[in-house]
């Protein structure tokens, strides 16, 4: 890129960032999203009070192919990241030329959806002189918290989601730290397959839960509590075997019943997600739990989660169900912190499929 015209630009986002910071006024930053399957747009106050937060889903179009398929997301997110952009300032009755900054999910997912978030991201940055901030997608997921209750250092996070399951360590504001992450599949990807292999429709995740609630948990199944001193998690090996005693089952001619397999999966899964989560607590001295994540919507793993908060005696934090999933008002409340800290992307931002929490 032409060098005067970096720079030029560079000292429009330092004038306006100065300007905003000696006017005590409130912050306003435009967050978008579209990592995965959602295109979304949220304007967010102070990095804490959501105006809006669009949502525009493709789940119905991927539920045909069982799955996201990538080529679909991105041209979706092409056709609907203008309105959606539109709605959310109009939602929260701002005009782009009241907005101080843009936060937008830069990693991880995939690449040709990121790039159209990113894309509309710098032109609206370029074209108005403002900060523009890269945020890490599970950062968010963590900061959907803050739009419920304020941080309390240290904390324990379990982020739980479609594509990742980590255990995350905080001391302060957007400082990470993995303890402990799957091997394997996320916890919503073995949702998901389990959901499927039941013949339950894409998502499966709300399916299993729903499920759940009708059954008891009498199938034996696995727990993959793996070292005793590890953090980590591992889900293949009981999606094997929920699928092993379907296969067996079948051969047998009996029927498993469906509830009562479903009941025994989330038991499985939320149990040694539970107990992980609860022993890090202890052995760290974490003074807050904060649940997040796609599959932070899962009944069964907030109420245990809660459950055994209390008898552990630490407050826990479950953002609403439409701050779990996917959403900008969490890139916008993650991006917030880094506009306090002035770290912000230059023109060169690029979406990174497999961006790292610890080095973003
Ligand atoms: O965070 P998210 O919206 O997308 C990713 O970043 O991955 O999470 C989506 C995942 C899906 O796997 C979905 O099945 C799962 O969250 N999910 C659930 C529930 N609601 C959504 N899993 C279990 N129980 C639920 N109630
Ligand atoms: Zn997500």
């Amino acid at each position: 890129m032409n060098k005067s015209f970096t720079s030029r630009y560079e000292m429009r986002v330092q004038q306006a960032y100065e300007q905003q910071k000696s006017a005590a006024k409130p912050t306003y930053i435009l967050g978008i999203e579209t990592s995965c399957d959602e295109t979304s747009a949220a304007v967010v106050r102070d990095g804490r009070e959501v105006l809006s937060n669009i949502i525009a889903s493709q789940a119905d179009i991927h539920k045909r192919f069982g799955g996201v398929v990538p080529e679909v997301a991105s041209r979706r997110h092409v056709e609907n990241i203008t309105v959606t952009i539109e709605e959310a300032l109009r939602e929260a009755g701002k005009t782009l030329e009241e907005i101080d900054a843009i936060a937008v999910t830069y990693g991880p997912g995939l690449v040709g959806a990121l790039l159209v978030g990113v894309a509309a991201a710098k032109a609206i940055s370029l074209a108005r002189g403002i900060p523009l901030i890269g945020v890490h997608h599970i950062a968010g997921h963590i900061y959907a918290n803050r739009l419920v209750e304020e941080m309390q250092f240290p904390l324990i996070s379990l982020v739980v989601s479609g594509g990742h399951t980590e255990l995350v360590w905080m001391e302060q504001h957007g400082a990470f730290t993995i303890l402990g992450e799957t091997r394997d599949d996320a916890a919503g990807e073995a949702y998901d397959k389990v959901a499927r292999s039941l013949g339950l429709p894409y998502p499966g995740g709300p399916h299993i839960d729903r499920l759940a609630h009708e059954g008891q948990p009498n199938v034996p199944l696995p727990r993959a509590w793996l070292e005793p001193d590890s953090y980590d998690f591992s889900f293949s090996g009981l999606k094997s075997a929920v699928l092993n005693t379907l296969h067996n089952a079948a051969q047998r001619n009996e029927t498993i019943n469906p509830a009562n397999l479903a009941a025994s999966f989330q038991d499985s899964v939320t149990e040694v997600l539970v107990e992980k989560t609860l022993r890090a607590v202890r052995e760290y001295g974490a003074k807050q739990v904060l649940l997040a994540g796609g599959v932070a919507a899962n009944r069964g793993l907030r109420e245990r989660l809660q459950r055994r908060c209390q008898e552990e005696n630490v407050p826990l934090v479950i953002p609403p169900l439409s701050l779990c999933t996917d959403n900008a008002a969490m890139i916008a409340a993650a991006g917030y912190i880094r506009y306090q800290k002035g770290e912000f992307a230059s023109l060169d931002l690029n979406g990174v499929p497999g961006l790292s929490l610890t080095d973003h």
